[in-house]
């Protein structure tokens, strides 16, 4: 079984994925997270972000083992994979790994901004996560607070509104909810809460 997760910036679908995947046991891949780690390899280079060859040739060269590197989580790492998510040869080098994964075992678990519309389109669940641009930023404060950040709560604001709309307005797999994504709204959820109500929509869908 495959299901997509997507939705914007900090909307807890990582989250939620990881739950989903362990409960039944399916292999998770936070896509994001390749993205981040394409642009680190650009900066690492020496590189500069807006340089196509260097993004493309570090996309190619790909190492999913350097994905748990924790320097990828910040807003940073986050505003820097956005950029070079853009560009349309990045997108097509990690599209291979994500599809992969998906068809491990008993199958997987993706989050990210395009699993339902491109990566999975076949996913047997999508779900497309929202939460207020304001809960989202709360959230994300109260993350980078718990571990000693320093970075504000307008900070954070202002990141996750730039990186929506350059994530939903680019000419390739933009952010979008597939025609048959089911939406669920986090702005009034806790964790657990999201997890209840995620649950309900796949059992709904799978039939229990
Ligand atoms: O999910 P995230 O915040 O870690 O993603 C970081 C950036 O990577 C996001 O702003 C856009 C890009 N991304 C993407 O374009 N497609 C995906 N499937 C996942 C992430």
């Amino acid at each position: 079984m495959i299901i997509a997760i997507d939705g914007p910036a900090a909307s807890g679908k990582g989250t939620l994925a990881k739950r989903i995947a362990a409960h039944y046991g399916l292999g998770w891949l936070d896509t994001g997270l390749l993205y981040r780690a394409v642009a680190r390899d650009v900066v690492v280079k020496g590189g500069r972000l807006e340089d196509l060859g260097a993004a493309i040739a570090a996309a190619r060269a790909i190492d999913a083992t350097t994905l748990c590197d924790p320097h990828l989580r910040g807003p940073r790492a986050g505003d820097d994979a956005s950029m070079i998510a853009k560009i349309p040869e990045v997108r097509a080098a990690l599209l291979d790994y994500q599809r992969t994964f998906a068809q491990q075992g008993k199958g997987a678990v993706l989050d990210g901004r395009d699993i339902g519309t491109v990566v999975c389109p076949d996913a047997r669940v999508k779900i497309f996560v929202t939460a207020s641009d304001e809960a989202r930023a709360r959230r994300r404060f109260l993350e980078h607070h718990g571990r000693g950040d320093t970075i504000t709560y307008e900070e954070l604001l202002a990141d996750i509104r730039r990186r929506d709309a350059r994530d939903s307005n680019r000419s390739v797999a933009p952010l979008a909810a597939a025609p048959d994504a089911i939406l669920l709204d986090t702005t009034d959820l806790d964790a657990d809460q999201a997890f209840v109500a995620a649950m309900k929509i796949i059992e709904k869908k799978v039939g229990k």
